[in-house]
């Protein structure tokens, strides 16, 4: 198979490194920098005896390279400097969504796309708006990521492995995501059996601002290390047919009482794209949060698109 990874900067070209070093698919890199996404593939390709795999990495400026493409997943777009927000980046990054989906798509009309660049699900809608595709096959990359976030915060305080620990993060990629720890557990056992309300609330603190944490540390950008193997995760899941169950920006037509927006959801990831939608029973405060990060993210679709 075939990925398309357009943005080969910090989140892209770790991608491309994740997906080799599982030997998933082929990838081409392409980045609007001349020079940069050859420099990155070429580097990648020089340790492909070391790792052993067979993934073939090519890096190029121009969309024809893209051809075919199974997947095509989109990380081009200004990251976040200390002190934005993720919709600080929307009007720069909604010109470059929008012509990134535009020429792949004219290459690989028959891909899923998988977009990453922030404001998430705003972009996620634009991508979605411009190549209109059936929605299963596109979507947005942060609930994974921001579970993954909510996992590792648990498994610090607990001192248990992070694999042990399942969690779920629904909602928008921003301050307005909804952690859910009443559907958190370790190998089974749920959290509130084995933690403080106060403690589990400084977590749930913590992972909203797990993004942010990590920008004001690096000073020069956001993270990548963990956003690669989330959206690898999901490449896995949608090549090899998995039926993983696992948060995403999703489309969602009255799922949750909320149409025409995308917003993560726990989703069944399999070959088509978003297979189905699991509709978990969330409480009323539960709704209420989830309703106001639509709303939020709803005005961001309106704002992008006038
Ligand atoms: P970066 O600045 O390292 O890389 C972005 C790349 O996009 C650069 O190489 C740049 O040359 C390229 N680019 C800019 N305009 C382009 C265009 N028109 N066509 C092709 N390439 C173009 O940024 P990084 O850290 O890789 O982040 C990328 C995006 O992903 C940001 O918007 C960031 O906020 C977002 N992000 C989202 C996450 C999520 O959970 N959804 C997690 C981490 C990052």
């Amino acid at each position: 198979p075939l990925v398309s990874v357009i943005g080969a900067g910090n989140v892209g070209r770790s991608l491309a490194h994740r997906i080799a070093l599982k030997n998933l698919a082929d990838v081409v890199l392409l980045d609007i920098v001349e020079g940069l996404p050859q420099g990155v593939a070429l580097d990648l390709m020089e340790a492909q005896s070391i790792e052993s795999h067979d993934c073939q990495i090519i890096g190029t400026n121009d969309y024809a390279d893209t051809s075919g493409s199974n997947i095509v997943v989109i990380t081009a777009g200004l990251a976040r400097k200390p002190g934005m927000t993720r919709d600080d980046l929307m009007n720069v990054n909604a010109k470059i969504v929008v012509e990134a989906a535009q020429k792949a798509f004219i290459y690989s009309p028959d891909a899923i796309f998988i977009v990453i660049t922030n404001p998430l699900d705003v972009m996620t809608y634009l991508v979605w708006q411009t190549i209109k595709l059936p929605p299963a096959r596109v979507m947005g990359m942060a609930g994974v990521l921001d579970s993954s976030r909510l996992q590792t915060f648990i498994a610090m305080e607990l001192g248990v492995l992070a694999a042990d620990v399942h969690a779920m993060v629904l909602g928008g990629h921003g301050d307005l995501m909804l952690p859910l720890p009443r559907y958190c557990t370790v190998s089974g056992v749920p959290i509130t059996e084995l933690m403080e309300e106060a403690t589990i609330n400084r977590i749930v603190e913590r992972t909203r601002n797990g993004g942010a944490e990590i920008v004001k540390l690096l000073q020069t950008g956001g993270a990548y290390y963990a956003p690669a193997s989330s959206a690898c995760l999901m490449i896995e899941a949608i090549l090899r047919n998995q039926s993983r169950l696992l948060p995403t920006a999703a489309y969602l037509e009255g799922e949750y009482g909320l149409e025409d927006i995308f917003l993560g959801v726990p989703c069944r990831l399999g070959c088509r794209g978003v297979e189905s939608i699991l509709e978990v029973n969330l409480t009323e405060s539960e709704k209420k949060a989830l309703q106001i990060s639509a709303h939020s993210v709803r005005q961001n679709v309106q704002v992008a698109l006038s």
